[in-house]
């Protein structure tokens, strides 16, 4: 008998709620096959609870999902409620109250999918990004002097810690004995000259506790560059809570459509629930019409089967996706073809089957 599963389920809004089902039937079909079960419980947390209850969420949400073994995420937002409160009050506080100090984003160029970077095939864009997620740059210590004085300023302070960053880098470096053995970390050391040597100084110390595994280090502009240019190599690329933002959004553009790319928030320690999401958002232009692509969803799904260690189901999910868009299963819109979600969920989960 296999593994049981409970995961809690937040559709959120817009293609949100397109979506999630078809990861659900996906990771469906992928229990059938090896043989383990999940128990869905499902939160009806989005910007139509705010209307009715002036908040994204209720008190006690964390406590709710904080037994489920993973949380599996749509998208959150819509024009009815401003970004910054449907982000904030849902996604950012399960983040920070879980302790979900990983952001993990894959950016690997799959079959069938074409990237914008010219002549560029599946063996040449395959890396990921480890972003801290807990502190740095985006702090709230700081504050406005002199207002509305001709001296006005304001003050905004990064706060880097040792305990975050030696568990971030030693993340990255566990993450790359598992792939191809190199870490690359974004650094800034020339311009921001105490934080970013001291990175750079933790960096040297962790990868002495990894002489297996090769570590080189670019400052964050050439970075962005290198990775258009030469985006085969890189494995692993480990950055700060900003320099991770911007190449988390980056990478996966280098290796396709928006529509496909994955996103975990992770707890190493795995005390409470990883939170598994797209990297899209609720598309208010095309929800409604059921033609988002739920591959992202999907890619999702089987990120979070391989941190549940349903490693074969993980794999047999991202292989059937490729089988699905490599040949000439249905695509969506974004991806020049004209299948509506459904169509292209029920391919991937039949292709699994
Ligand atoms: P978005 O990702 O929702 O849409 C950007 C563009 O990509 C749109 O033209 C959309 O149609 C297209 N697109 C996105 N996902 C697609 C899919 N699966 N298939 C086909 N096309 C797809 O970003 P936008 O417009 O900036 O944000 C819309 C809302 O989503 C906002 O309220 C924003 O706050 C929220 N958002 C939520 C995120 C989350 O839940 N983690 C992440 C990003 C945005
Ligand atoms: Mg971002």
């Amino acid at each position: 008998m296999g593994k049981n599963y409970k995961i809690a389920v937040i559709a959120g809004d817009g293609i949100g709620k397109e979506v999630v089902p078809e990861g659900q039937r996906v990771v469906e079909a992928a229990a059938r096959r090896f043989g383990f079960s999940v128990d869905w419980t499902e939160f009806d947390w989005n910007c139509d609870y705010y209307a009715r209850h002036g908040r994204m969420m209720p008190e006690d949400g964390v406590e709710q999902v904080r037994g489920a073994d993973a949380i599996f995420l749509g998208a959150v937002g819509w024009p009815t409620v401003p970004d910054h409160i449907s982000t904030w009050d849902l996604i950012l506080k399960l983040r920070r109250e879980l302790g979900l100090y990983v952001a993990l984003r894959p950016a690997r160029l799959l079959k069938g999918i074409v990237s914008p970077l010219a002549g560029r095939t599946a063996k040449d864009i395959d890396f990921v990004i480890v972003r801290e997620n807990s502190e740095g740059e985006y702090s709230a210590a700081g504050g406005l002097l002199y207002e509305g004085t001709s001296e006005e300023m304001v003050i905004q302070e990064s706060v880097f810690s040792k305990r975050a960053i030696d568990r971030i880098l030693r993340y990255a470096f566990d993450l790359a004995r598992t792939r191809r053995k190199k870490v690359s970390l974004a650094t800034k050391s020339n311009g921001i000259k105490i934080a970013m040597p001291y990175w750079d100084a933790r960096f040297a110390a962790i990868a002495r506790e990894y002489p297996d595994v090769a570590h080189d280090k670019f400052h964050i502009d050439i970075l962005t560059a290198h990775f258009v240019v030469h985006p085969d190599w890189f494995d692993v690329v480990v950055g700060s809570n900003l320099f991770g933002d911007i190449l988390s959004d980056l990478g996966p553009a280098v290796a396709g459509s928006i529509g496909i790319a994955p996103s975990g928030n992770i707890d190493p320690s795995r005390t409470n629930p990883s939170m598994f999401e797209p990297v899209h958002g609720s598309a208010p232009d095309i929800a409604g019409q059921g033609i988002a692509n739920p591959i992202g969803q999907i890619w999702a799904a089987a990120m979070m089967l391989e941190h549940l260690g349903e490693l074969e189901a993980a794999k047999a999910i991202e292989t059937a996706i490729e089988s699905v868009i490599g040949g000439n299963g249905p695509r969506t819109r974004d991806l020049g073809g004209n299948a509506a979600t459904v169509e292209a969920g029920k391919a991937i989960a039949e292709a699994l089957a």
